[in-house]
């Protein structure tokens, strides 16, 4: 096995953190390969709590080297800090490395990106506020500055430039306050110190690895239904989430993977706005945001919550080519007497099977549900398949046959040791 990709089978918080995590034990090379610091990734160990925004989750293994390849956005500001908090706490102990090509996440990114979210009012997306749509948009436009621009001796007269380009459109189109492409600078700064040292030619780094036989992790952030094309558009984010986006982001080509994981939950989530045809206004969509702490690891607002959409699931699943799947929380189900599962949509009266991700066609798509059994039983101390009740396998089962692709990993605890590898334990 040579390259492994870990993604996000809905609206991201699927779990992929935590995948990635146990994955990167097998893995020499761990790297993301799009998103930037919207991304929030949990890691649970031996009852330490990491949260990483933009450096991969396999950083936690001590030789691992993590990449941030070409379709990242790095935020300059909070990679410089993540990188010296973990070198602080002695967590960064491999090598780490940014492409010259990622483009940069500057300030007024972020500033933009709020700008933008005022002014849409009822209509907001919902970012995270991070820069994401503005540093995308930039890189479109052709006029984003990118890491290996560090190294240029005229890089702080880039992001100047580029503040005051911003400042046409924030006072003109926005009508906002001017920013200060000095403090700008100010901010900036320091950043490069940190980061100038970790920008190099990935590109090649990763082609020779691939020679070389060398096993590579692409830890996804996002989730498939936030992508900017295969999701619910405008509610989405700016980049590719899909596996194709790994391949685009990299410089692997779709030749050289193995093994494609969708990550979901046993239930569905959502941050931000956005149609969700199986969220549930009531005691059970509030019972599993209790049970599984759903609120955001970037923003802290609380995460929308309903159940397994069984539909959207196997969308995710052929168009990202899955290869399996790892189903997590599902220990936030177990109190549950019955369980539902949608398993099509009825749309202005007909029966559709296959989802329609228009958001004015999938918010009047409403759930056909199949009601299957709870377990009803505390599984958090399972630890090996042969421990789960019948009705816990049988929901495994409904999943695997509906969406065709077998559940390789269960989770059923936040913890890295929670952790179920089906053949491997049990
Ligand atoms: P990511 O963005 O896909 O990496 O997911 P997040 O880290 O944003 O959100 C997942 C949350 O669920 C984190 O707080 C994890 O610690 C937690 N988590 C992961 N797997 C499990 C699980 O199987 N059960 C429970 N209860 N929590 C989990
Ligand atoms: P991880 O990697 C959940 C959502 C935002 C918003 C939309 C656009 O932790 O799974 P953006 O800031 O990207 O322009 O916001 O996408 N969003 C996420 N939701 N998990 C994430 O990342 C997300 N990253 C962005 O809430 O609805
Ligand atoms: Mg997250």
């Amino acid at each position: 096995m040579c390259v492994t990709a870990v993604i996000g089978a809905q609206w991201g918080d699927e779990g992929k953190g935590k995948l990635a995590h146990i994955l990167s034990l097998d893995h020499d090379i761990i790297l993301r390969y799009q998103g930037g610091s919207n991304a929030g990734h949990t890691v649970k160990t031996a009852g330490n709590t990491h949260k990483f925004s933009l450096v991969p989750s396999g950083v936690l293994r001590s030789d691992r080297t993590c990449v941030l390849c070409d379709g990242v956005v790095v935020n300059v500001v909070t990679l410089a800090d993540e990188v010296s908090r973990l070198r602080g706490s002695g967590h960064l102990l491999g090598d780490l490395f940014i492409s010259r090509h990622a483009h940069l996440v500057l300030p007024f990114h972020c500033t933009q990106d709020a700008y933008f979210e005022e002014a849409k009012g009822k209509g907001a997306i919902g970012t995270t506020r991070r820069g994401i749509g503005p540093a995308y948009a930039d890189k479109y436009f052709r006029v984003g500055l990118r890491a290996g621009d560090m190294l240029r001796p005229d890089y702080g007269d880039m992001v100047k430039a580029l503040a005051e380009r911003k400042n046409v459109l924030f006072k003109g189109y926005y009508n906002q306050p001017e920013i200060d492409p000095d403090k700008v600078w100010a901010e900036v700064e320091p950043t490069v110190e940190v980061l100038a040292p970790l920008v190099t030619d990935t590109i090649s780094l990763i082609r020779t690895a691939v020679r070389d036989k060398k096993t590579i992790l692409c830890e996804g952030a996002q989730g498939v239904l936030l992508d900017i094309d295969y999701g619910t558009y405008p509610y989405v984010t700016s980049s590719h989430p899909v596996s194709g986006g790994a391949t685009l982001g990299t410089g692997l080509s779709w030749r050289d993977f193995d093994r494609v994981m969708g990550v979901t939950k046993a239930y569905c989530t959502r941050v931000g706005a956005g149609p969700f045809p199986t969220e549930d206004f009531g005691e059970d969509g509030d019972r599993m945001r209790d049970a599984g702490a759903e609120y955001g690891t970037v923003t802290g607002r609380p995460r929308r919550c309903g159940w397994l959409d069984l539909v959207l699931l196997r969308y995710a699943a052929e168009l990202s080519g899955f290869t399996e799947l790892a189903l997590t929380k599902t220990d936030v189900l177990d109190s549950f007497e019955e369980l539902k599962v949608c398993v099509a949509y009825e749309f202005d009266g007909k029966r559709l099977d296959w989802p329609d991700l228009d958001p004015d066609v999938l918010s009047r798509s409403k759930p056909i549900y199949e009601t299957l059994p709870g377990w009803n039983k505390d599984t958090t101390a399972i630890r090996s398949e042969g421990q789960f009740p019948a009705a816990f396998m049988d929901y495994v089962k409904f999943i695997e046959d509906y969406v065709k692709t077998p559940v390789s990993i269960i989770s059923v605890g936040a913890d890295e040791d929670a952790t179920i590898i089906r053949g491997a334990n049990g």
